[in-house]
């Protein structure tokens, strides 16, 4: 090696450069021991016992070599069944390390250099950064703050070009709880007809619903929606990393495999074993367990809200978060600094785009007397 080659400072690549962690992941860094979590976006319900037992048996009993990029057929034969609409076989599905995992590949497998992305805002961080990481271009389209955050067809509409190759869709919604009806996934449909389009689906909350009926799919109305989901949240199942990518348009799945077999070679072999029981009786019992439970505190914390703080908070319809509207009290960001420092950790909206300033995000994993603690302590640093 050249002395120049030595001296060379290490020049992270403009595919990464900007990429920070999120505002997210810094509060939590800063948050003060014994805090109670309304920040965290994952369910604090244990993993159902009997897909413990499953793992751990698989793992006493059997070998546990690599799977076959895609993941285990008999996974990828369930997952595929999941959506009777779409008539997938399995080579229209590949199983994934998590959701986030199928929402990167995806976005790898379709964006080229300059592509612009629809993306909502507010939404979840991560679709921006999977934008830029793949070389696109995120255009957002506002859910309207005035409206509780419901999808406006209007807007989106008006942010579509000819450079437009994907738009993005998540419902139930992180960081709102809201869900997408049946009308404004036809008008979507109707509006991206012969545009070529790609609709990525993120439906990791699918299963926590509070509304009477199960969300519908942007698959249902859409031919060139790409899903991506798991069981990371419908069963407690966060660090087992299991996900998937599903869709009609196998060219996509087939592109996200390629470059799944070079980042992870397979999902964890043990993982979707145990997976192949999440859709038994037993494992439906519990998601509706979890939808039941999660209903309920969603309630309790915005009764709670407006008693005692006089704060409006949004509706759940699914996930489990809800929006507090702040703007009477001050900026949001300023808002959960108090009261990250009074021990109570929340996200200011601001983490999740423009549409969302003055609002926090608030979660519910949590059972409903940490949620009352919680709210005690917001109520404690108001008064300060
Ligand atoms: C909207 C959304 N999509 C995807 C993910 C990724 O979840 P996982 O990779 O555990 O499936 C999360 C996690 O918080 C999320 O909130």
């Amino acid at each position: 090696m050249t002395a120049t080659q030595q001296d060379k400072v290490f020049q992270v690549p403009r595919r990464l450069q900007g990429i920070q962690p999120t505002l997210i992941r810094q509060i939590f860094e800063r948050a003060l021991p014994g805090s109670i979590n309304f920040g965290i976006g994952e369910p604090d319900l244990p993993t159902p016992q009997f897909m413990r037992e499953e793992a751990a048996r698989v793992t006493l009993e059997e070998q546990n070599g690599y799977t076959s990029h895609a993941g285990l057929l008999s996974l990828r034969e369930k997952i595929a069944a999941q959506y009777p609409h779409l008539n997938l076989d399995a080579n229209q599905v590949c199983v994934t390390v998590g959701s986030q995992e199928a929402m990167t590949a995806a976005f790898l497998s379709i964006v080229e250099e300059g592509d612009e992305v629809l993306v909502p805002n507010p939404a979840f961080p991560a679709y921006e950064n999977c934008v830029h990481i793949s070389g696109g271009k995120t255009v957002f389209y506002r859910l309207p703050a005035e409206k509780d955050f419901a999808f406006d067809i209007e807007e989106f509409k008006s942010k579509i070009t000819s450079k437009t190759k994907i738009a993005v869709v998540i419902s139930p919604s992180n960081p709102t709880g809201k869900i997408f009806t049946k009308e404004d996934f036809q008008a979507i449909a109707e509006v991206l007809k012969d545009t070529g389009i790609y609709l990525i689906s993120d439906e990791i909350y699918a299963d926590l619903y509070f509304t009477k009926n199960a969300p519908h799919s942007a698959s249902e109305f859409y031919e060139r929606t790409i899903i991506v989901s798991g069981l990371s949240k419908s069963l407690s199942m966060t660090g087992w990393r299991v996900g998937w990518i599903a869709s009609s348009q196998t060219d996509v799945v087939k592109a996200a495999l390629t470059l799944h077999g070079f980042m992870t070679v397979c999902t964890s072999t043990i993982s979707q074993k145990a997976a192949l029981l999440g859709w038994t009786d037993e494992a439906e019992r519990a998601k509706a367990d979890a939808r039941e439970i999660y209903k309920r505190r969603g309630e309790f914390l915005i009764d709670i809200l407006q008693k005692e703080l006089g704060l409006r908070a949004t509706a759940p319809e699914g996930a489990f978060y809800t929006m507090v509207d702040v703007r009477r009290i001050g900026d949001d960001a300023e808002v959960a600094e108090k009261f990250l420092q009074n021990r109570v950790i929340t996200v200011p909206g601001i983490a999740f785009g423009s549409e969302a300033k003055g609002f926090l995000r608030v979660s519910f994993c949590n059972p409903e007397d940490r949620i009352e603690e919680g709210v005690r302590r917001m109520k404690e640093a108001l008064s300060k």
